[in-house]
């Protein structure tokens, strides 16, 4: 399909789904293109994009937060005249994902799942974790210390976001690591393209799913006081549709859903904002002066990892933004990396600034999808780099860092560090 375009030069010829443009961090120059060039842009497909199939990008902060904020006419499900949807841009098949896993729902399944969900995550159980997630974020950090040498990504950034989903989802501690391996098989696309698999994502995939069916059968026969005994055991009311307890499939997605979002996100982030500060010794300094400074620092590694680079929804109708048309059924993604980097609503916005304020990022989306997991990651991240400026602990690159090759979930799989002051 080929459509009047609007973009000058600059943005021509782009293509956001060859992942090489990520490879070496945020393209921010190509999002600044887009944002004063053409912000509605449409994205032709090229010979990476799958489905081959154009799609929308939202760039601009204000258009992406405006779109998320209207499910009604950006569906994360579907639009008309599709048989597949979901928040990817390749289309993933109603009735698999698109419609059953849950951020890819509409209300109002959507809203009483949420509802079903969202206690085992508010700022009142938080607050009952804190006191266990600061224990192990101290023994994170001091094993790592005391070595002198570690990997930023593995020995400490993992594992807090890893231990905690697995204690908040109910899945035992010495389990963890099979978790993660599979979640980051699944995710990466270190030899796949989009919309591709490979052995090695075909067997995690199945690995994961056998797994996540032994253990909510095994909670549904003896619930506990976790998330996935209250996903296998739970009643919806009729309004719901299609109502009645989750379908098996649906637990099952949410089971890898939770693993993915808790344990690759927040790494990547925590990663991102180590990386930022080694970057710049005075901005660390200041975070180990001034502990009052951690709140804000803690937005500000959010923002700079921005580190779910998008999702997309579909339009159910019509409609127009910035002047362009969008027909129902197109597919449109919102860029929260790029909305993070927007002059328009940062100062400076490529400046990393532990003191920025205010700060409205859209790193956790916003809207009726806006993150679960959004208090959990602060506090992780909070964790994690107030117990390393506590301590004083001043690092170094101490070999070459390995970046995801995503454009979806961007970040790292590698940061080894040395320790070179205390
Ligand atoms: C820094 C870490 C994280 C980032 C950057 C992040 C980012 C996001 C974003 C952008 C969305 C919105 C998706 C959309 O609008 O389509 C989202 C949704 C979600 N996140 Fe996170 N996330 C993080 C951590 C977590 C954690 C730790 C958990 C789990 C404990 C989690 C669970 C979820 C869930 C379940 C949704 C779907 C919410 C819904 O559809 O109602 N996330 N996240």
């Amino acid at each position: 399909m080929t459509r009047a375009t609007a973009q000058g030069e600059a943005v021509e010829g782009i293509d956001l789904t060859d992942l090489a443009r990520f490879a070496d961090g945020p393209p921010l120059d190509l999002y600044r293109s887009l944002r004063d060039h053409d912000p509605v842009h449409w994205h032709e497909p090229t010979e990476r994009t799958p489905d081959g199939e154009g799609f929308w990008c939202l760039t601009r902060h204000a258009d992406v937060a405006r779109a998320a904020a209207d499910p009604t006419t950006f569906s994360s499900c579907t639009g008309p005249g599709r048989d597949g949807g979901g928040t990817l841009i390749e289309d993933l098949p109603l009735g698999f994902a698109a419609g059953v896993l849950f951020n890819m729902t509409d209300a109002p399944r959507h809203h009483h799942v949420r509802r079903l969900v969202t206690p085992a995550l508010s700022p009142r159980r938080l607050r009952e974790l804190e006191a266990t997630l600061a224990v192990r974020a101290d023994a994170i950090v001091d094993a790592a210390v005391e070595r002198g040498r570690f990997d930023a990504l593995v020995d400490v950034a993992a594992e807090l976001p890893l231990q905690a989903i697995a204690e908040l989802l109910g899945v035992p501690q010495a389990d963890r690591h099979l978790l993660l391996g599979w979640a980051d098989a699944t995710l990466d696309y270190d030899d796949r393209e989009l919309g591709e698999s490979t052995d090695r994502s075909q067997r995690a995939a199945a690995e994961m799913f056998e797994y996540g069916t032994e253990l909510l059968a095994a909670k549904r026969r003896c619930p506990a006081d976790d998330l996935l005994s209250t996903i296998a055991t739970a009643e919806l009311p009729d309004e719901a549709l299609p109502g009645g307890t989750l379908a098996e499939l649906e637990q099952q997605m949410f089971f890898n859903l939770l693993i993915a979002a808790g344990s690759e996100t927040t790494r990547n982030s925590i990663a991102a904002g180590l990386l930022a500060l080694i970057d710049r010794p005075d901005q660390w300094a200041a975070l180990h002066a001034d502990p009052g400074l951690l709140p804000d620092a803690v937005e500000e590694v959010l923002r700079w990892a921005s580190s779910t680079v998008y999702n997309r929804r579909t339009a159910t109708v019509d409609v127009e933004v910035e002047g362009r048309q969008i027909r129902a059924g197109d597919k449109v993604v919102l860029w929260w990396q790029s909305a993070n980097f927007d002059d328009r609503a940062f100062d400076e916005p490529e400046r990393f600034d532990v003191r920025r304020r205010p700060n409205p990022h859209l790193a956790f989306g916003v809207g009726p999808h806006f993150c679960l997991g959004a208090n959990l990651a602060r506090l992780e991240v909070r964790l994690v780099l107030g117990g390393l400026a506590r301590r004083g602990v001043r690092l170094a690159l101490d070999g070459p860092v390995v970046r995801t090759r995503s454009n979806k979930h961007q970040g790292f799989r590698s940061v080894p560090v040395q320790v070179v002051a205390p």
